[in-house]
């Protein structure tokens, strides 16, 4: 069996719900794949708090040279979010010789060249799937399966907190306060939900898509974004007087000559659109490929364990390369 040594840095909500899940599906995964995947050393300064879960001796680091030091460990898993100093910690790994998983979209959305360029003049892995719509296989299929497609426009809910919101807001009648808390105690939201609800985590996902989809670099502050935070039961009345729901909507295209344009914003859905039954936590992406025609992409995007499916999946892409 081939062994692994991870470095983890954070275990927060997603960083928790990966470790749970390599130890739950630990017998299948050495089954399945051939390999023995170990978190010998996770970065984490509230090293106290209960996770349901014990963490061996001598594993919990307060210094991150620990780990982009430690000549047995393979692969980082970036989970603390945020841009710094989660960027300078990949980038450190990476010249370190060490592959690279994350699911920091604000950090890729911001340094995507910076970390692409560095693990290419690296020679080392970096994959980030659970950046953008969670636990669906997303970029996977985009950059690999589906290559040869030449893309023409995508449009996507891809922010699990707003949409559970809009959900329950309209369906329930709840208010916007409450439903809020709901989806930070699920563990949905950001440690600052203010991203989340002002749009700019979508402008963060879509900033990812555009380059991997169209190749196109477009930094999130430029993407055109607005959020959730002015919606009024009356909206989500006059919508369904005229037979459609209100999304968050991430939309981009592109022309024949090339050029693109993007934007994020709340849009009316007609009730038959295959976007309009996208409800809760649930994430889609709808894009259009030249060979391919349409794809509606459907899973959870946000949540400890969703999320861990994808961060783990990227391990042992990288893993099995190795
Ligand atoms: N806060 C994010 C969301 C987490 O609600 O979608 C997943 O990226």
């Amino acid at each position: 069996m081939k062994r692994i040594s991870i470095g983890l840095l954070g275990l927060g909500n997603i960083g928790a719900g990966t470790y749970k899940v390599l130890e739950q599906n630990r017998t299948h995964i050495e089954a399945t794949t051939g390999l023995d995947l170990r978190i010998t050393r996770i970065l984490e300064l509230d090293q106290e708090r209960d996770r349901g879960f014990t963490v061996p001796p001598g594993v919990f680091t307060e210094d991150p040279s620990a780990i982009f030091d430690d000549p047995d460990i393979d692969i980082v898993v970036e989970l603390i979010g945020g841009i710094e100093p989660a960027t300078s910690f990949m980038a450190s790994a990476m010249k370190g010789g060490k592959s690279v998983v994350s699911a920091n979209k604000a950090a890729i959305a911001e340094n995507y060249e910076l970390l692409t360029e560095t693990a290419a003049s690296s020679g080392v892995g970096f994959r980030f799937e659970a950046s953008v719509g969670g636990g669906i296989p997303l970029i996977g299929a985009i950059t690999e399966h589906l290559c040869a497609n030449e893309y023409t426009e995508m449009h996507g809910i891809l922010n699990g907190t707003t949409n559970y919101i809009l959900t329950k807001m309209s369906e329930q009648g709840l208010p916007y306060d409450d439903v809020l808390k709901e989806a930070q105690e699920l563990g949905f939201a950001e440690a600052d939900p203010t991203g989340d609800v002002k749009g700019e985590d979508v402008a963060n996902k879509l900033s990812i898509l555009m380059s991997l989809v169209f190749g196109k670099r477009v930094r999130p502050e430029d993407i055109p974004t607005r959020g959730i935070t002015r919606i009024t039961p009356e909206d989500f009345r006059e919508a369904a007087e005229n037979g459609c729901v209100i999304k968050l909507l991430a939309s981009a295209f592109r022309a024949p000559d090339g050029t693109c344009e993007c934007f994020v914003q709340p849009s009316w859905l007609n009730k038959t659109h295959p976007l309009a039954e996208v409800r809760n936590e649930y994430n889609a992406l709808l894009i259009r490929g030249n060979a391919v025609d349409d794809l509606v992409f459907y899973g959870k995007g946000a949540g400890p364990f969703p999320t861990a499916s994808a961060v783990l999946g990227d391990v042992i892409a990288i893993a099995r390369r190795l």
